[in-house]
């Protein structure tokens, strides 16, 4: 369960909150480097006095030190050795079910990798989380678009929070934008360029390059994997539009059920061809209610250039929501990297506390 309201005289009530982290590559690493910078402003501005308790990262090792990581110390040992067990003190070794268990955490951030057909290690790490009463905050899209409904039912049944607005553009607000700011609206539709690589490779085609070339560069950068098919496929963008349409328009789609198409088939001849027609190609990801029924499509679509999306170029993001009440809005900002990612938890973290 959640931490005690320790004191309430002052301007901000206090509160003490201990974090395992399950998961320390770049997001878990620029987590526990975000937070270290941050505990003072924390503590200052919200009365939250994080501290990280655990650390399980599989072959970077694991960590539990119940009174709390010198989060300097940590880094520093980490660096220099690459696993978290060259910290001096506390208990090494335990794997990230029982990290989760033994911990004596109050929020669970749980930042391991993504599988969209399984839901990966992160599924059952968000059950156990959830099912001992600990809040749990992930950027991972595999649980939250296969099984949202389930573990936000867990969620309330145990009296904790489910939150993720890092699972889509990382910390530029999408999930909690819909859910929260625009609350009172009711969100009738989204489309956004919600997948950076592609975004990169469709800008770099319209500058002039060809796919392949495009790519490479893209893979060179580090914006795509050795094997980009998640990117490029369009299944990444499938997964945030299941989590955006199950959480903000209160639909039960699961990955498969989304109609996809890739950007492999675009050709420069088709980039030309849309230019002169005053057009962008974007791959676009949307979801509507088509006679009441949310259906969600990912696909390279011809964008007006007079629409805000055809101005969102190299690895940015952008997302218009259709309400029925503000008509469109959208956001734009940077939708992956390790700190922007930090920053969506951060964020969450502060709104379980408020
Ligand atoms: N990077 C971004 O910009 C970004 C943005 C938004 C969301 N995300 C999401 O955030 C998550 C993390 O991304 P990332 O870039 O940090 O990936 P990453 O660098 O591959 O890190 C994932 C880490 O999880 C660890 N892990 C896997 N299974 C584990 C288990 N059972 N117990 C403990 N640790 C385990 C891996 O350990 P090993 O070292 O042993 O493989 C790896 O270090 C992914 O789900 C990703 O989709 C990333």
């Amino acid at each position: 369960m959640g931490p005690k309201h320790i004191i309430t005289t002052w301007r901000v009530p206090y509160f003490m909150i201990k974090i395992a982290l399950i998961g320390f590559g770049v997001v878990g690493q620029s987590f526990a480097r975000v937070l270290s910078q941050k505990q003072q402003g924390l503590l200052d501005n919200y009365g939250l006095d994080a501290s990280i308790v655990a650390i399980s990262g599989r072959s970077k090792g694991s960590l539990l030190v119940k009174e709390g990581i010198d989060l300097e110390k940590l880094l520093t040992s980490f660096d220099e050795s690459g696993t978290v067990e060259s910290y001096p003190t506390g208990i090494k070794g335990l794997d990230s079910i029982r990290t989760i268990k033994e911990s004596g955490a109050d929020v669970v951030v749980e930042v391991t990798g993504t599988n969209l057909e399984t839901g990966g290690a992160g599924l059952p790490h968000i059950r156990e989380a959830l099912g001992l009463g600990k809040h749990v905050i992930t950027c991972n899209k595999g649980p939250p678009a296969l099984a949202y409904n389930e573990l936000k039912e867990l969620a309330d049944a145990n009296g904790v929070k489910f939150r993720i607005e890092s699972t889509v553009m990382a910390g530029t607000p999408a999930v909690n934008l819909g859910g929260e700011t625009l609350a009172g609206n009711r969100i009738l539709g989204f489309k956004g360029i919600i997948n950076g690589t592609t975004n990169y490779i469709l800008t770099k085609m319209e500058q002039g390059g060809d796919y392949d070339t495009a790519l490479s560069e893209a893979q060179e950068l580090g914006y795509a994997e050795a094997d980009p098919a998640g990117d490029v496929e369009g299944w990444d963008a499938v997964g945030k539009v299941v989590i955006l349409a199950n959480t903000l328009m209160g639909a039960h789609l699961k990955p498969t059920d989304v109609e996809r198409e890739g950007i492999t088939g675009i050709t420069p001849a088709m980039i030309e061809e849309a230019k002169g027609e005053g057009m962008r190609i974007k791959l676009i990801a949307q979801a509507f209610l088509v006679d009441g029924v949310v259906k969600a499509k990912v696909s390279p679509e011809r964008v007006s250039v007079t629409d805000p999306l055809a101005n969102v170029n190299d690895t940015m993001n952008a997302l218009t929501f259709t309400t029925d009440g503000l008509h469109d809005v959208t956001v734009i900002g940077r939708g992956a990297g390790g700190v922007e990612t930090a920053h969506g938890i951060i964020s969450d973290l502060i709104a379980i506390y408020r």
